[in-house]
């Protein structure tokens, strides 16, 4: 496009994050690394802010992808990280940004893709929690898990554990063929 439209775009699209928190992805970028999370390859993802994400979000626990998540939760989480879930989580200005665009781009209801898909479309109306393992398709999908296979188990301990169970959850594949639950075993359902 050409420089003027250029300008016109990007203030539209930098009033519509004013006015509505919503940054707007940028419709093929954001499909290719919204897919890259829950499928097999990567391409689309920015390799510089990934590391930023998985060194400062990752190093508590598992660096939850964008997309288990809606932009509006990402949004409340990142304005309160001085407390977070009881723990100071506060980044330096310039990490907070980049970290804070890289979720709002890839959030759920951000692109047209599967499982960010799904958790909107079980969500619907309902309020927002501020936890993924609290949105109404997490819980649906692990209601058939016991206790003592989760919160009593001390290889796994909690739901928020992802990675203790879903062994491709760096890789963004949750599919539930490729779960191993440990003590237990593969999940045959
Ligand atoms: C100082 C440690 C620490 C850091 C750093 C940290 N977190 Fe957390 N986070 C926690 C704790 C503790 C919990 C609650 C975990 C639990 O209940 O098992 C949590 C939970 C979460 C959850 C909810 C998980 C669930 O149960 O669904 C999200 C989402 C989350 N953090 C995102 C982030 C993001 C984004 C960052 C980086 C900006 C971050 N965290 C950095 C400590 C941290
Ligand atoms: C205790 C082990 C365990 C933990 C921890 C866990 N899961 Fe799961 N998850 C499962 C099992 C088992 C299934 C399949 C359930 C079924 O088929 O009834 C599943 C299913 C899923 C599915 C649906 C997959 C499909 O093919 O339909 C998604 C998505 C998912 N988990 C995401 C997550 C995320 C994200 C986290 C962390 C916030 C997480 N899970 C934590 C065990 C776990």
């Amino acid at each position: 496009m050409n420089r003027m439209n250029f300008i016109v775009a990007s203030a539209i699209a930098a009033s519509l994050l004013a006015t509505t928190g919503v940054a707007l992805s940028s419709d093929d970028d954001g499909k290719k690394s919204l897919l890259s999370w829950f499928e097999r390859s990567t391409p689309g993802i920015d390799p510089v802010e990934t590391r930023l994400y998985s060194k400062e979000c990752g190093s508590c626990h598992f660096p939850y992808q964008p997309g288990l998540l809606p932009a509006a939760t990402w949004e409340t989480l990142m304005n309160n990280l001085d407390d977070h879930f009881g723990e100071n989580a506060e980044l330096a200005e310039g990490d907070l940004n980049s970290i804070r665009n890289f979720l709002l781009n890839n959030a759920a209801g951000r692109a047209n893709y599967g499982l960010p898909n799904k958790i909107m479309a079980a969500q619907g109306d309902r309020p927002l929690p501020l936890r993924i393992t609290e949105m109404r398709y997490f819980v649906y999908e692990h209601s058939d898990l016991k206790r003592n296979m989760v919160e009593d188990n001390p290889q796994v301990k909690s739901f928020s554990n992802c990675d203790n169970c879903h062994q491709g959850a760096k890789q963004g594949l949750y599919d539930e063929h490729d779960v191993n639950i440990p003590g237990f075993g593969r999940w045959d359902d």
